[in-house]
């Protein structure tokens, strides 16, 4: 058996880790680390009755040990994620808040993490009760306290995507972003349902993740994030997995190279046809990345 001295670096511990360290502000990190009461927040963001998948607790995440579930996870996301969105985290995140359509009411971020998609989704929609979940109270803590500085008015849970206590039918827009290649697939599709269960009538599913086209075409992709299930998410096809959990007016559209975001509508009743407006106010929105392009249009 190796020992620890003797085994073998990861392609992310020799590589993108000291790239990493280079690019994040250490003493910021460690300021921002001491400026936050980890042990009575994380205890605050605790729900005891969270049972943790399996997948959950028995994986390492970008190589790191217990995944989310440790407060170094929850400090670095932010400042590495910034680095693997290209063009942009501002424009990649963008392109959902902006397909999200109409005036919703109540909306959902299912594996929220750290909350960056759930604040731009207040900030757009500030008359909205927006609610983002996780199954990690260390990145609910961070979410919590980046929406305390932005004062902005966002509820953070502890809890499964894949089983939340919420009732049927009580919210019109429920997103998921970065999460599902992070899941097997059959939680992906589990997810899903929960999803459909969880929108009232006419309501609205979006995902925004990894490309799979992308993905499945630069292999190299998938061996350097270190992500357990990258592989099977690239293999499968979120447009599908839509269609199977009920969605209909099912969608994939390319975000710029390396992401895709999928939208579709939990049917009205059988007399009652889904509207075709396109999302309000599309063209309002500001690209700060021109050079990347305008961004994906709606159907
Ligand atoms: C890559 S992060 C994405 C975070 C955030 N959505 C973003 O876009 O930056 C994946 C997140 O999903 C959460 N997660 C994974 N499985 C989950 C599940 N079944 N229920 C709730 N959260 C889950 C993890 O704790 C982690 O915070």
């Amino acid at each position: 058996m190796q020992t620890m001295a003797t085994q073998p670096k990861t392609l992310f511990e020799q590589f993108l880790a000291p790239l990493f360290e280079r690019l994040i502000d250490r003493e910021a990190l460690i300021r921002l680390r001491d400026s936050i009461d980890w042990p009575t927040q994380i205890d605050a963001f605790t729900d005891p009755q969270v049972v943790y998948p399996e997948y959950y607790t028995t994986s390492n995440f970008h190589g790191i040990p217990k995944g989310y579930l440790n407060i170094d996870a929850a400090l670095t996301y932010d400042p590495i994620t910034q680095y693997v969105l290209p063009p942009g985290e501002t424009w990649v995140r963008g392109s959902l808040v902006q397909a999200v359509q109409g005036s919703p009411r109540r909306l959902l971020d299912l594996g929220c993490g750290t909350g960056s998609t759930t604040l731009m989704l207040k900030r757009r929609f500030p008359q909205a009760e927006v609610i983002g979940l996780d199954l990690s109270p260390p990145m609910l803590v961070m979410a919590a306290h980046k929406a305390r500085v932005a004062n902005l008015e966002v509820t953070f849970r502890h809890g499964n995507a894949l089983a939340t206590s919420f009732p049927d039918a009580s919210f019109d827009g429920v997103c998921a972003t970065l999460l599902f290649h992070e899941t097997p697939p059959a939680v992906a599709k589990a997810i899903l349902q929960e999803s459909f269960r969880l929108l009232s009538p006419g309501g609205q599913v979006l995902i925004l993740d990894g490309n799979q086209r992308t993905l499945r075409a630069t292999d190299w992709l998938n061996t350097v994030f270190e992500e357990p299930f990258i592989r099977a998410y690239a293999q499968g096809n979120v447009d599908a997995w839509l269609g199977l959990a009920g969605f209909e007016r099912v969608r994939t559209e390319d975000v710029f190279w390396l992401n895709q975001l999928s939208y579709g509508l939990k049917p009205r009743s059988v007399a009652e046809p889904t509207p075709t407006e396109p999302p309000q106010d599309w063209a309002e929105w500001e690209n700060p990345y021109p050079g990347a392009g305008p961004l994906p249009q709606p159907a």
